[in-house]
């Protein structure tokens, strides 16, 4: 009866996290609980995206964001869901949002250990359209128990306690490492739960599918252009890479990990830094990348070693199965 067991033995999320915690004696269950609230937050946006159309939730919030972009509705409304309910899981000290220009510090008397750096609606120009987006979070234990201040964030990724994102497209998908490997949750929307359906995801060592905005290809470094050319016209006589660009990370993510491959958003000549953020699109990304057995470079260094400076500081990134990521290292190794 091992599928009538599977049936009823329902490994959901807080039950998987707590197994994991339970490994730490001095666990008090403050992750579990903080996790609960950040899938809460995924919850509701699943719902809201759901609905989106139907909901007057398509379109501009009429403001813009420390970005410089303009908020889309569901920008705005995903990014108070999780502030508040970050902020009332009681387990936070300090929060980065992509849609906030400062870090919210969380009042003494609601404050927690952990602070939590997270984009909250990741992919908003694919929003009207239907295309699959996101929620994308880290997690760090702050540094000590002194006043929390901006330090206690601007943390290199290797020191993140977890990572995860939840994409809401065809279904809602939570991938999460807390820092032992990396496991996929679907969401059961007659439980209202994420159940386990993917344990220890590995990304293929080596893909056949390579992602990056070509339209950017002007503007591209030498090592970058290098590589893409590679995918495209192979000089050792293998059959060329297949090109897969949504423009959601979470999407392109997602689809890297699962199939393997490679995704790029290098530097260009308009924006030298790249275009994604380090706190709460790289780290998340590079960290799950890692626990999956892949890797993921900035161009210069390992991008969990990457020291940011700026809560909302930006980096270029190559992530995705390890022996694609070697190959640009070495292109970049040579450019020296
Ligand atoms: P966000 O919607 O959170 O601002 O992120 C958008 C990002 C990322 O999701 C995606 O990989 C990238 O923007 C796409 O950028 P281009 O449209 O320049 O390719
Ligand atoms: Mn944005
Ligand atoms: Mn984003
Ligand atoms: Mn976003």
């Amino acid at each position: 009866h091992a599928a009538d067991a599977h049936r009823t033995d329902l490994m959901t999320i807080t039950r998987f996290v707590l197994n994991e915690q339970s490994k730490y004696p001095e666990s008090r269950g403050d992750f579990t609980i903080l996790l609960n609230h950040i899938v809460l937050g995924c919850k509701f946006v699943c719902s809201a995206v759901n609905k989106a159309g139907l909901a007057k939730l398509i379109g501009l919030a009429g403001e813009t964001n420390v970005q410089g972009e303009e908020q889309k509705k569901l920008d705005v409304l995903s990014n108070e869901v999780f502030v508040k309910a970050l902020v009332s899981s009681g387990r936070t000290c300090i929060l980065v949002s992509e849609e906030d220009e400062e870090a919210t510090f969380v009042d003494p008397s609601k404050r927690g250990r952990y602070c939590v750096v997270f984009d909250p609606l990741d992919g908003s120009s694919n929003i009207d359209c239907g295309v699959s987006i996101g929620t994308i979070f880290g997690i760090y234990m702050m540094k000590d128990n002194h006043e929390p201040t901006l330090d206690d964030v601007l943390q290199p990724g290797k020191q993140m306690l977890a990572a995860g994102y939840c994409m809401y497209g065809s279904s809602c998908t939570l991938v999460l490492s807390t820092g032992e490997g990396v496991n996929r949750f679907t969401l059961d929307p007659s439980l209202g739960e994420f159940i386990l359906t993917h344990p220890d995801i590995k990304i293929p060592k080596k893909g056949k599918i390579y992602s990056v905005n070509e339209g950017n290809a002007k503007n591209w470094d030498g090592p970058t252009a290098k590589y893409v050319e590679k995918c495209k016209f192979p000089k050792d006589g293998s059959s060329p890479k297949s090109l897969r660009y949504i423009g959601s990370m979470v999407a392109d993510v997602h689809r890297t990990l699962l199939y393997g491959g490679i995704f790029l958003y290098p530097a260009d000549k308009k924006s030298p830094s790249g275009k994604l953020r380090v706190l709460y699109e790289v780290f998340p990304m590079s960290f799950l990348m890692e626990q999956a057995g892949g890797q993921a470079f900035t161009g210069k260094q390992r991008a969990l070693d990457l020291v940011p400076t700026k809560i909302h500081e930006r980096s270029p990134i190559f992530l995705g199965s390890f022996d694609d990521v070697e190959d640009i290292k070495a292109l970049y190794a040579a450019e020296g």
